[in-house]
């Protein structure tokens, strides 16, 4: 399948960092026994992922804007697209030697995400999707699970970690869904939760208290998995909010009605 020259752009850019993190995950197995330990080392790898993206993507296309994690923002000539960066998401796995993690990188144009990236480059699986063409994993099309009964159904989540203050929320939520269905699953990186919705692993998603670069990459993956995403709030901007539910055409609704009632 072939994509647009931004699409491929990104997919360069998230490869190249990608290699890069691989090679710094292998050190960091090692440092795990250090006194030290890979804190300080893992900081540097993040940066220097995104170093790798902003290179690769403004370089291309200068005009753009930018919305990088361990960068901040910056507004382009063009004010209509930016670049939406999360070089490493699930830096604690990854700190933690737990191959789960992946480089994240969306483009957004007039307020929507049209593109995204989603690199688990440890697994060597590379989540792409383009508005209109579809969402797709390496070389195989992805379809959102076709599973209708919510006690058969496996939710994703993100925890809060660190006294978050949405802690009693999220608590909230379990204590409402976990009864109703068949299992929830906290893998530590929100950009995968989004594309394994995508690719029917999981059957729906929710998180709260996440920043854009989390979620804006996986947003058009499901949307063209053909599922279905919203803000946990009706009527707010999911990026704004940092809240999202996702979820395929069937379960969806019911998990927003679970979701929504607590919140
Ligand atoms: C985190 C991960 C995690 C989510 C956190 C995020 P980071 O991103 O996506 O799954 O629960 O809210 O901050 O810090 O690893 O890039
Ligand atoms: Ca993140
Ligand atoms: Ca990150």
């Amino acid at each position: 399948m072939q994509g647009s020259a931004n699409l491929n752009l990104m997919i360069k850019a998230a490869r190249k960092a990608g290699r890069s993190l691989v090679k710094d995950f292998r050190e960091v197995e090692n440092l795990q026994v250090s006194a030290k330990g890979p804190g300080d080392f893992v900081s540097k790898a993040d940066r220097e992922a995104e170093r790798i993206i902003r290179d690769e993507l403004m370089t291309a296309r200068p005009t753009y804007g930018w919305v990088g994690e361990e960068t901040g923002s910056a507004d382009g000539a063009d004010p209509t697209r930016r670049w939406i960066v999360d070089p490493l998401d699930g830096t604690t796995n990854f700190l933690h030697g737990l191959p789960h993690w992946a480089v994240s990188i969306a483009l957004e144009h007039k307020g929507e995400i049209v593109a995204g990236v989603i690199f688990d480059a440890a697994k060597d699986e590379l989540y792409w999707a383009e508005k209109g063409m579809g969402a797709w994993m390496n070389e195989t099309r992805l379809r959102v699970s076709g599973r209708r009964s919510m006690i058969e159904a496996i939710f994703g989540t993100g925890i809060p970690f660190g006294g978050r203050s949405t802690l009693p929320a999220s608590l909230q939520d379990l204590a409402r869904l976990m009864p109703v269905c068949a299992g929830v699953r906290r893998w530590g990186a929100a950009s995968l939760d989004l594309a394994y919705v995508a690719s029917g692993r999981l059957d729906g998603y929710w998180e709260r208290g996440l920043q854009p670069w989390d979620m804006a990459a996986g947003i058009v993956l499901v949307r063209e998995a053909g599922g279905f995403v919203g803000p946990v709030r009706e009527g707010r901007d999911m990026l704004e909010s940092g809240s999202i539910i996702a979820g395929n055409g069937e379960l969806y609704q019911p998990l927003c009605k679970i979701l929504r009632e607590a919140a």
